[in-house]
């Protein structure tokens, strides 16, 4: 926010209100608790706008079982009171490893099985083209099985192909588990007793050992559709598990009136930054953090986690709920020297952390207790509750998925005298390429 007291200075946010409720743990407050509004410039989906409302929340010499615990707690009481709904405690808890690996996503949405396959051991010898290719390149392949999918048609696993190419993918393949005597099963060989068969245009490359891993480890039953998706690994899950929401949506297998929340835990520290929102963050050899700079590595990579980026998980963790990330939170760093690291791995100079977070490193000099918090997004939590697929319907005055107020006309071009009076001069408009 440009100043009009001081002119051609502004009002930064870094972080905002995370430093803060961590130099209050500095100071003393050993609980702190916030219903913060919060404002944020970063791209909107249905569940994101740039005002939301957090319950922000920290706490001294506690650590991830005291935040679980805290959380808990309330999301039984909130259920209760506000839909007489029990909430069965404690909630799950599952790795950011697990849920990539198994849902394709770090929001895993529960209510539903269809859980992705592994399929590289299957087709560890493969003669199909397109999976032998990405097997050998390090990749992945991953098989999706839809129960019921039998029913659909050429035409329909055409769209679901052009959806996946609309996300980035090279193709997708697909089956359709029959009975060997089905009259479809053209081209199977005879004599298979009553052994499922997998029809596909793929089926002529595929042994029947392969045909048999498949339906194993996807667990296709006769009537059922399985997906294949083959790419680098975090694409390939990522796919699968956009396809998993999607077809489980499309096709009405949610079952209704679900609450199936779910720890998400054990991120990441860095991400590549070709997946964060915010890539300018990254530093030179392109790491950006998953959640925010605050948060604690694992006490096994503190040593050396600037040698193994990649492979470095920290101590946060996520309330997910029924495929919506509702809370995030982590044990933070305490430790100033620590801290001054992550900076630096960061790209962020002893001077700019100075700059920037000068208050937060200052206070961290005469001792820091232990601490950790989390905030749950409340647009998100009140969506949830009144059912609704988007935070638009549950805030006053929303902006559209382009950040604007047609109400109002925000944001509006820029006024002369405004912006004369707080010290700004516009750069040109950039031309849109
Ligand atoms: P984070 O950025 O993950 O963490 O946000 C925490 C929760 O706030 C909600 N939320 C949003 N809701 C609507 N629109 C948005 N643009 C938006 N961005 C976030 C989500 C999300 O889970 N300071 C840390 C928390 C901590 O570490 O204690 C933070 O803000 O429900
Ligand atoms: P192609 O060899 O490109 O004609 O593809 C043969 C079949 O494999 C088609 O059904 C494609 O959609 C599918 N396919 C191609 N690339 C991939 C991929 N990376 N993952 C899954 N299926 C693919």
């Amino acid at each position: 926010m440009p100043s009009r007291l001081q002119p051609g200075e502004t009002y930064a946010l870094p972080q905002s209100p995370q430093l803060f409720k961590q130099l209050l743990m500095v100071a003393g407050v050993e609980r702190y608790y916030q219903i913060a509004r919060c404002f944020r410039d970063e791209n909107l989906r249905a569940d994101r706008q740039p005002e939301f409302t957090q319950l922000d929340l920290e706490l001294s010499f506690g650590d991830e079982e005291d935040i679980y615990a805290v959380m808990e707690e309330m999301f039984v009481e909130l259920w209760d009171e506000v839909l007489g709904v029990q909430l069965p405690t404690p909630f799950p808890r599952i790795t950011f490893e697990e849920s990539m690996r198994r849902f394709g996503s770090d929001k895993p949405d529960l209510r539903f099985a269809m859980e992705l396959a592994d399929l590289g051991e299957v087709f560890a010898d493969t003669e199909v083209g397109v999976f032998k290719g990405v097997l050998g390149d390090g990749g992945s392949v991953i098989g999706l099985a839809l129960p019921g999918g039998g029913d659909l048609t050429r035409k329909q696993f055409d769209t679901w192909t052009e959806w996946a190419k609309r996300r980035g993918a090279k193709g997708l393949a697909w089956g359709v588990v029959e009975r060997s005597d089905s009259e479809h099963a053209e081209g199977v060989e005879a004599g298979e007793g009553d052994a499922p068969t997998l029809r596909s245009p793929l089926t002529k490359f595929m042994s029947d050992a392969e045909v048999a891993g498949v339906l194993a480890e996807t667990g296709a039953a006769v009537g059922d559709a399985v997906f294949f998706g083959a790419g680098p690994t975090r694409f390939a899950r990522q796919l699968m598990g956009a396809l998993r929401n999607t077809l489980a949506e499309d096709r009405g297998l949610i079952p209704a009136d679900r609450w199936e929340f779910v720890w998400v835990v054990e991120p990441p520290m860095f991400d590549p930054a070709g997946e964060s929102d915010d890539p300018t963050a990254a530093n030179s050899a392109g790491w950006v953090p998953n959640h925010h700079p605050f948060t604690a590595p694992a006490p096994q990579f503190i040593d050396d986690f600037e040698q193994r980026p990649g492979e470095v998980t920290t101590r946060a963790y996520d309330i997910v709920l029924n495929g919506v990330e509702l809370a995030s939170g982590s044990v933070r760093i305490h430790d100033a020297d620590l801290q001054r690291r992550v900076f630096r791995f960061l790209g962020i100079s002893d001077e700019d952390a100075e700059e920037k977070f000068g208050f937060l490193l200052r206070g961290f000099r005469y001792g820091v207790p232990p601490h950790c918090g989390i905030a749950p997004g409340l647009d998100r939590l009140v969506m949830l509750l009144c059912g609704e697929d988007t935070i638009r319907e549950v805030i006053a005055f929303p902006k559209t998925q382009s950040g604007a107020d047609p109400m109002t006309d925000a944001p509006a071009p820029h006024d002369e005298a405004a912006l004369r009076d707080v010290g700004l001069r516009l750069l040109p408009k950039p031309v849109k390429a």
